[in-house]
């Protein structure tokens, strides 16, 4: 199915190649990507115990995932494990826009034609996904607040 979005597909092939990114120049962006994530001192502490190749593998998984959430337009059973693995985990909602934002800087910095275009296709592409992570993890927290 085609994504009606080539700026994106065209961004993600400049930095992933045609092999859908599970080559080591996809490996380099994820290094950089948690570099970048892991900045922010809260949520580095939660991935004080997290062995960095592992992560990196599962989250080139989950981009996809993410991208599969724009193109379908509704949560596949892997999209609904994801949610609550986060939600076992309690992150606070806000920081999913931490997580897009590092992402879109990341792109930026591996995508020599990046441009204004660039981003808002990048971030046309992936609000879904994060939109439902975000929801995901607001209600559970609204959960536990009524919880007795
Ligand atoms: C839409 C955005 C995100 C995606 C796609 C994503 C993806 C993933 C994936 C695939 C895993 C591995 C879990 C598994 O497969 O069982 C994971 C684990 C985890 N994620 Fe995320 N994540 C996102 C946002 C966040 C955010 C914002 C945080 C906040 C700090 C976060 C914190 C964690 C932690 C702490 C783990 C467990 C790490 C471990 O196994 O030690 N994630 N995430």
């Amino acid at each position: 199915m085609s994504l009606a979005n080539p700026r994106f597909e065209d961004s993600y092939a400049r930095i992933f190649g045609s092999d859908i990114g599970m080559d080591g120049r996809a490996d380099a962006f994820f290094n950089a990507f948690y570099d970048r994530f892991l900045q922010d001192d809260s949520i580095a502490a939660m991935f004080a115990n997290t062995d960095r190749e592992r992560q990196v593998v599962m989250l080139k998984k989950s981009l996809f995932q993410l991208v599969t959430y724009y193109v379908v337009g509704e949560p596949n059973a892997e999209l609904d494990r994801l949610a609550a693995v986060h939600d076992r985990i309690g992150i606070d909602p806000n920081a999913f826009e931490v997580w897009m934002q590092a992402l879109i800087e990341t792109a930026q910095e591996f995508d020599s034609q990046w441009d204004e275009a660039t981003q808002l296709a990048w971030c046309w592409a992936l609000a879904p996904g994060i939109a439902y992570m975000r929801l995901m993890s607001q209600q559970s927290q609204t959960r536990r607040s009524e919880q007795p």
